[in-house]
């Protein structure tokens, strides 16, 4: 499950990719996401979408009300988002941002959603991840998190994890309030196993 993982040059793939063929492209609101939403009764708010690839989720949340921003290390991948958005006549803030070296506002989101961001980063990086987006959460703030489970079989891809390794990553920045066993719909099928976590800062 820790075998050491190789990721594409983001940026290059987003310059010569075909967006909506990329395996985790989505047009519609992640479904455990918008359970969650639902759940604990979050309909308005400041959210990040933190790696926000094509830009869907993010344009999803806006078009339901949410205030926007979008943030991916791939410039093409934020312009891309961009135009999209805007051909909608959505307002997002776009911006290109590594998360591990993040330049955005602190305690700025109401929650974050991370869909196949963390689960890409270097084990070594975790930690970091942990406590940049901590501090960018407000108080009592949310992380929605999305990451391949070890259930997931196939060969290649991101970084795999159990209920409990996700637990143990974030336990001393968040309360873990549920790790479920999901899928992670895209282009691929069937769809990859996933889990969903839903994080609140502590
Ligand atoms: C699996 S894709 C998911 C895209 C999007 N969240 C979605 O669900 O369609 C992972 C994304 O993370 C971005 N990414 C990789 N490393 C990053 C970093 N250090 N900071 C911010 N974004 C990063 C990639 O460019 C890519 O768009």
């Amino acid at each position: 499950m820790n075998q050491q993982r190789e990721f594409p040059d983001w940026e290059k793939l987003y310059q010569e990719g075909q967006i909506e063929s990329m395996p985790w492209f989505n047009p519609n609101l992640d479904s455990d996401l918008e359970q969650a939403l639902i759940k604990l009764s979050i309909h308005t708010g400041v959210a990040l979408d933190l790696g926000t690839g094509p830009g869907t989720q993010a344009m999803e949340l806006a078009q339901r009300g949410f205030l926007l921003t979008a943030t991916d290390i791939s410039a093409t991948a934020i312009n891309q988002a961009q135009a999209k958005a805007q051909q909608k006549g959505l307002d997002i803030s776009f911006r290109q941002d590594d998360i591990l070296n993040s330049r955005l506002p602190h305690e700025e989101f109401d929650f974050v959603f991370d869909r196949g961001c963390f689960h890409i980063l270097s084990p070594e990086r975790r930690q970091d991840y942990v406590r940049v987006v901590q501090s960018l959460i407000k108080s009592k703030g949310y992380l929605f998190l999305k990451c391949f489970s070890h259930l997931e079989k196939s060969e290649f891809g991101p970084y795999r994890f159990t209920p409990e390794s996700i637990k143990h990553i974030f336990l001393n920045r968040f309360r873990v309030i549920s790790v479920e066993e999901t899928v992670y719909q895209g282009t691929l099928d069937p769809d990859p196993q996933a889990l969903f976590c839903i994080l609140e800062k502590s």
